[in-house]
């Protein structure tokens, strides 16, 4: 150490020094602040719709989507002291989002999703803002997530109701469930609709064919013209409409 010049060494203890507390910041923010690098999540299907999931604990989950020109869901209501796994999907073209007062600034691109991790200590109104220009209705894009005051519970979550299918409605409209099960459960007066689709049967006149899309159209129309061998020729022919029958089709299709 002699040799090296009095300067040299000032800045070599200087650089040093730095160094440690650099270390120790991030050592710190991490380790005592919480603090997270936003990072992008893969092998996740972007969702095509906001949703507040609450899972207990104070710990919250919030699948936010940008769209032109706001962020499903708008406004979201949180205990103080709420711990949220924030996730970040586009519909349309790229968005920004930045929760005013956190470290969360993410951006929200189609077909990806970001992540980030908040926890509210403060209670009060945060605001969302998107801060990447994203076409005419860029200005007028934000949200807002409202931290209530201690001992405030906010209102409870109402899960979004997801749209039956149209085919799952017309089935239920003429009754069909009442014979044909569509889980698999053996015992209905009719076959259960669950794998029916694209299965080779054989008919009770000794015929074989595929349940597609014809059988199912002639099946509703002159139900009994081709019954599934074991089964009786008691299902009664129904008004059922052909964009009902289309749906019914898509909707077997879906019961694997
Ligand atoms: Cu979205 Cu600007």
């Amino acid at each position: 150490m002699s040799q090296i010049p009095k300067t040299e060494r000032t800045v070599l203890f200087v650089a040093l020094g730095l160094m440690s507390i650099f270390l120790a910041a991030i050592v710190y923010s991490v380790s005592k602040l919480g603090l997270t690098v936003p990072s992008c999540i893969s092998g996740v299907k972007p969702f095509d719709r906001g949703e507040v999931i609450e899972k207990g604990n104070g710990q919250y989950e919030i699948h936010y989507l940008a769209k032109m020109w706001a962020f499903e869901p708008e406004v979201v209501e949180l205990p103080l002291g709420a711990k949220v796994d924030i996730y970040l999907s586009s519909k349309d073209v790229t968005h920004g989002f930045n929760i005013h007062g956190t470290n969360v600034n993410l951006m929200a691109v189609p077909g990806a999703m970001n992540y980030a991790q908040v926890t509210f200590s403060k209670p009060g109104e945060y605001l969302i803002v998107c801060h990447e220009y994203c076409g005419s209705g860029h200005q007028n894009m934000g949200a807002s997530i409202r931290v209530l005051p201690e001992g405030q519970a906010p209102k409870p979550i109402v899960p979004l109701a997801v749209e039956e299918h149209k085919g799952l409605q017309a089935i239920k409209k003429y009754g069909c469930i009442a014979c044909h099960t569509i889980d698999g459960a053996p015992g209905g007066v009719g076959p259960t609709y669950k794998g029916m689709y694209g299965r080779t049967e054989t008919f009770t006149d000794g015929t074989t064919g595929v349940v597609d899309e014809a059988w199912i159209r002639t099946s509703i129309v002159k139900p009994n013209a081709k019954v599934i061998q074991g089964y009786n020729p008691v299902m009664p022919a129904l008004p059922v409409t052909e964009p009902e029958i289309a749906d019914i089709v898509e909707y077997l299709k879906t019961l694997k």
